[in-house]
């Protein structure tokens, strides 16, 4: 197994980004430590962070830590915490020119806190942004993003935009250990939907519309739900399914705040081959003006996030529907859009194709990889 920095050399990974990466890993090696010496009389809030969140003594150290080892860098542009009220100017270089590979990263030190006194699970979430001085956040600016997770071995997982890697910590030796295979989402998710259905008598119809549909008999998923978006998400880079924090009547945009939450693990389930929306457009699409904003998610694998879009269109029971657009260009392809209902169909013998008839007026071979086929599940 390659230990961490032999990978991230071995990829040719930007030296300070390498350096930050590493800084974000052994932090969590620390938050780990603190996590485990936790004191239940701490559990005790001290305030209220920037965007309404209780704030405890835990959520503070956790931020120490990750500045202090940031602070030891000198290629970040700004860091962004969840727990810090403004942005933090970190290079005291000099901007004129500005410098070349100077990044700007934001983080959520230890998200899902709340889970802490019962002993649930905790992470660690971070982005790290291509900076041209101007602190003018976009989910295109994303050069790598990746969290850590804390149950019975720290796991540390990151992309820098193509595959997912997983790292574990190995105690004994002190170093973070990659995993066998990259994290892809299965090309047969499970069921399963993650959201706080406490929220439902706020949530806008099409929410609840959804919700309720997905938990009919028939549709046969599953209900999980951790209080911690990192284990979440984790869970459906290795299993399948959505996540959903819906904007509702109370608060627009949701809770869940884009800089240091939903553009990282939009970025992750991308790249595992997964897609994010904000329940219109893809997340990582978005720009913002402030650092602290929040937006409504829908994040997982393909076929559950083209069940929301469309599913008041697929209610119609056992249908065969498209869940990646295909241009089609050779001979025999034919093009289809996401969304679009098949009607009959025959996957050919290799199984990468399938041959589409009479579906609107429609006929030739797609990639098999776009249809959802709703009689084999
Ligand atoms: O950071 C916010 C967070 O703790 C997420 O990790 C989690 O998914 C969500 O809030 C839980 O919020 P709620 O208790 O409102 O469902």
């Amino acid at each position: 197994m390659n230990n961490l920095k032999d990978f991230l050399l071995s990829k040719n990974t930007e030296k300070n980004q390498i350096e930050i990466i590493l800084s974000f890993a052994k932090s969590s090696v620390l938050i780990e430590k603190e996590i485990n010496n936790y004191e239940k009389t701490n559990h005790i809030g001290i305030g209220r962070n920037k965007t309404g969140d209780i704030q405890k003594p835990i959520d503070i150290r956790c931020n120490n830590i990750i500045m202090t080892e940031l602070n030891k860098l000198n290629n970040i542009f700004y860091a962004v915490s969840e727990e810090e009220e403004n942005s933090k100017l970190m290079y005291n270089g000099n901007l004129f020119p500005f410098p070349e590979n100077i990044y700007s990263v934001a983080f959520d030190p230890l998200d899902g806190s709340d889970n802490i006194i019962s002993n649930g699970p905790l992470g660690t979430i971070f982005g790290i942004y291509s900076e041209k001085n101007n602190l003018h956040y976009s989910g295109g600016n994303l050069i790598c993003s990746g969290y850590a997770i804390y149950s019975s071995v720290i796991i540390f997982v990151f992309t820098l935009g193509e595959h997912v890697y997983e790292f574990k910590f190995d105690k004994e030796k002190n170093i973070f250990l990659k995993t066998s295979n990259n994290l892809v989402i299965p090309s047969k998710p499970k069921k399963i939907i993650n959201c706080n259905p406490g929220n439902m008598y706020k949530w806008r119809e099409k929410d609840v519309n959804f919700f309720k549909w997905l938990t009919e008999e028939n549709q046969k998923y599953t209900f999980r739900y951790s209080g911690c978006m990192v284990f979440d998400i984790h869970r459906i880079l290795c299993e399948g399914g959505i996540f959903m924090y819906p904007g509702d009547y109370k608060n627009k945009n949701g809770k869940l705040r884009i800089l240091y939450e939903c553009f990282p693990l939009s970025f992750i389930i991308e790249a595992a081959n997964g897609i994010s929306i904000d329940g219109n457009i893809r997340l990582l699409n978005r720009e913002i003006k402030t650092a602290h904003e929040k937006t409504p998610i829908y994040i997982g694998c393909k076929r559950d996030i083209v069940f929301y879009k469309y599913f008041e269109k697929i209610l119609v029971q056992k249908s065969t529907f498209i869940i990646e657009s295909f241009n089609g260009s050779g001979e025999d392809e034919v093009s289809v859009s996401e969304g679009e209902k098949i009607d009959t169909y025959k996957v050919l013998s290799d199984e990468n194709w399938t041959r589409i008839s009479k579906s609107n007026g429609k006929k030739g071979i797609v990639p098999t990889k776009c249809l959802y086929f709703h009689e084999t599940y």
